[in-house]
């Protein structure tokens, strides 16, 4: 009887493991990047990891999680719901989450922020209206509820999402040189190797070798 039991629950385990593998997928992507390719809420979600950092990999239990959160939508309904995701890593839980209707703050350490900042804009389209300004939330709020990405009528390609917003300014001196002015159109002339640094640190180097090439290159 225990036997019998014992089998039937491992039986449960290998079809849920399965149900939970199929929703892996290989992104055609070529590069030196590792991906990896999950299929939730009907949509293919393509995960940068960053295999030098221990929080930019992506973790068996958020899959899980995931399909957890998806095959139970209804018993546990996400839509409309503030959730705050702790140490996100590479943000699967968070697009997921946001796919689901939940409203998501996602948080990690400075050094993850940046390649979990790139997935999540990558992978959740329009829903996510903010990104933290001055480099992966190391702004006060006051400050980045200032800017806004920008949202053009049709579809995002991952590079347009880090486009931001320029208000309209009246008055031509003091209008244009508002924080909320000057900052997105100052933004939004940087390289892609700018916008996308993983790092405090990685960002400075990037601009510094965009300024130099700018002044003398
Ligand atoms: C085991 S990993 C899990 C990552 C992700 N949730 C997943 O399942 O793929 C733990 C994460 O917590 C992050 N972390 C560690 N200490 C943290 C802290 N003090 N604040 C925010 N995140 C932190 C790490 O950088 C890492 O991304």
């Amino acid at each position: 009887m225990e036997d019998s039991k014992t089998k039937e629950g491992a039986a449960v385990d290998a079809e849920l493991a399965k149900a939970i593998m199929a929703r892996r997928f290989s992104p055609s992507l070529i590069g030196t990047e590792a991906w990896e390719g999950y299929i939730f809420s009907d949509m293919e979600i393509r995960i940068k990891e960053s295999t030098d950092l221990y929080g930019a990999v992506l973790w068996p239990s958020a899959i899980v999680l995931c399909h957890f959160l998806e095959t139970n939508r209804d018993e546990y309904n996400l839509t409309d719901k503030n959730v705050i995701e702790l140490g996100a890593g590479t943000g699967l839980v968070t697009i997921v989450s946001s796919l689901l209707g939940a409203k998501v703050t996602s948080t990690d350490l400075p050094d993850v922020l940046g390649n979990l900042q790139y997935n999540v804009m990558r992978n959740t389209k329009d829903r996510c209206k903010y990104i933290p300004l001055s480099l992966n939330g190391l702004a006060p709020e006051y400050l980045s509820d200032l800017v806004k990405v920008h949202q053009p009528s049709r579809a995002l390609r991952s590079a347009d999402q880090m486009v931001l917003d320029v208000p309209r300014s009246f008055m031509k001196t003091r209008g244009n040189r508002a924080f909320a002015v000057v900052t997105p159109t100052l933004w939004n002339v940087l390289p892609l190797s700018v916008w996308f640094a993983n790092s405090l640190s990685i960002f400075k180097i990037c601009l510094k070798t965009h300024l130099f090439i700018l002044a003398f290159g």
